[in-house]
């Protein structure tokens, strides 16, 4: 068997979707394992998940440095020095600029709560509900230098319900999330994403033309 993609995992907060890489990890179902994970924030709960899990954790704190790229060049070296060959961007609340995206050019993925190109940048939950749309979800893509804006890898969809604000809805979509961000890093690190300008095209993937959603479900 091949040996799991050695990952990278940049958080700035609470860590669900950290947790979730690190569980399907564990349990094998995802060939991937977290070398080193970083947050710009000493406080935030991701850090004692991944210490929980005895992985190596790094604090970089982007107010420590005179500037972005200084901050960046220490993330690109640290995640170098722990051999990671996929950076997965999980709940990181900075923007990188085109020198670090540019080094992970095809080897970073990024996490959005909202299907994306719709609702890109911040309180997408509230946008969305705010917007009257039915569906709102998640999407795990390739950063580009445009924010929220890279070829996306995969979906999920979740309805938005009449009593729904945006705490209830940003739960529906955050378990979604915990689906397909795994799902996304076993595509990666099975070598079987394909990034073709805008598109990824993956490799032997089912299709079910049929998996139409409608909400209100009908009567
Ligand atoms: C998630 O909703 C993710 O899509 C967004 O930030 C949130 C991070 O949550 N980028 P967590 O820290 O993984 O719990």
């Amino acid at each position: 068997m091949a040996e799991p993609l050695p990952i990278g995992v940049l958080i700035s907060g609470g860590g669900t979707n950290l947790q979730a890489l690190i569980d399907r990890s564990a349990d094998g179902s995802m060939p991937a394992r977290i070398v080193l994970v970083i947050s710009n924030k000493a406080d935030a709960y991701g850090l004692t998940r991944a210490r929980n899990a005895g992985i190596p954790t790094r604090v970089i704190d982007h107010r420590e440095f005179s500037g972005r790229e200084p901050f960046e060049r220490a993330m690109a070296e640290a995640l170098r020095e722990a051999g990671a060959q996929l950076v997965c961007l999980a709940g990181f609340m900075r923007v990188l600029s085109p020198y670090f995206i540019r080094s992970f050019h095809g080897r970073m993925l990024n996490i959005h709560p909202s299907l994306l190109p719709a609702f890109p940048g911040l309180h997408v939950q509230r946008q969305a509900i705010e917007a009257g749309v039915r569906f709102s979800g998640a999407t795990v893509h390739y950063v580009s230098e445009e924010v929220d804006a890279g070829p996306i890898v995969i979906q999920a969809v979740v309805p938005i319900l009449p009593d729904d604000d945006e705490h209830a809805l940003a739960a529906r979509i955050l378990q979604q999330e915990h689906r397909i961000y795994p799902l996304a890093v076993t595509l990666h690190a099975q070598d079987r994403l394909r990034i073709e300008g805008r598109r990824v095209r993956i490799l032997d993937a089912p299709t079910r033309p049929d998996a139409a959603l409608l909400n209100p479900p009908g009567a």
